[in-house]
């Protein structure tokens, strides 16, 4: 926009625009743009619209609220947001730079402070420089099913005290991770009978086929790219034809 505003005051100031093209064709060329531009977003709008509203966040340590009728998956997110979360992030994404901007500023180099950082402390521990996300994309791909997590979450987490959560609540832990990670409907219990059956990360047989999400992304990249290229000539024909306009 600033740009367009830019450009318009130049060709205002060059008393004889130069017309490369006659104004019929300018429109028509518009008008094709246009059409590629809707046709685009149709398809791409859902996506968009989440990047968008998945950005704003009003407190991102507030504790979830409990459904009326909770799952056990409602009851992970729970214990999550107690255990998990201040060193796992809000979403699961790992003790990144950006989670750590959610603290106050005092509490944000967790790794100075005096009870996580290399001064000893009586009951203190050292926060590893990097903590792994456990929500998203690239996340639990070690495990190859439910039951694998859950029995590592039982046996070495949390970090500090691993070995000291309740079988249950390493189920409920399990059955958000799997919910969040959309391989879980969390409409049963998740317990030793079906944990096994419930895949996290199968290793590919042969070579290395293209995972699905990349491809999505890569073709959002490039009907955003196309969106805004188009909606940039645009604006350049409508100074071209404004330009064009003969002057009093
Ligand atoms: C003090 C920080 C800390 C806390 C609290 C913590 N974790 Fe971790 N977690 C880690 C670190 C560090 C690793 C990586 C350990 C490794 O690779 O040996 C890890 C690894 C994991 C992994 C394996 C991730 C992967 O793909 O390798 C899972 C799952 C996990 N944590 C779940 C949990 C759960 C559930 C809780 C809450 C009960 C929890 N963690 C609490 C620091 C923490």
């Amino acid at each position: 926009m600033l740009c367009a505003m830019y450009l318009t005051r130049a060709c205002v100031e060059n008393p004889e625009p130069v017309n490369l093209f006659p104004k019929p064709i300018l429109i028509l060329i518009g008008i094709a743009l246009l059409t590629a531009t809707l046709f685009l977003q149709t398809g791409q709008a859902q996506s968009v619209a989440l990047q968008i509203t998945a950005t704003p966040a009003p407190d991102r340590l507030a504790q979830p609220t409990l459904p009326a009728a909770p799952s056990q998956a409602d009851y992970g997110a729970q214990e999550f947001w107690s255990r998990c979360l201040p060193c796992h992030g809000d979403r699961g994404q790992g003790l990144t730079d950006e989670f750590r901007e959610t603290y106050p500023p005092e509490d944000r180099n967790c790794w100075l402070s005096g009870c996580h950082g290399a001064r000893p402390y009586p009951d203190g521990w050292t926060i590893p420089a990097f903590v792994p996300p456990v929500i998203g994309a690239q996340a639990l791909q070690r495990f190859p099913n439910a039951q694998a997590l859950q029995e590592y979450i039982c046996a070495s987490m949390p970090y500090q005290w691993p070995g000291t959560l309740e079988e249950d609540t390493c189920w409920e832990l399990t059955a958000f991770l799997l919910r969040q990670n959309g391989l879980w409907e969390a409409n049963v219990e998740l317990n030793e009978t079906n944990a096994a059956q419930v895949v996290i990360f199968e290793p590919p047989p042969s070579s290395t086929p293209v995972p699905v999400a990349t491809v999505n992304r890569k073709s959002d990249l490039i009907a955003l790219t196309a969106t805004i290229l188009a909606a940039v000539i645009l604006g350049l024909l409508v100074i071209f034809i404004n330009g064009s306009k003969p002057r009093q």
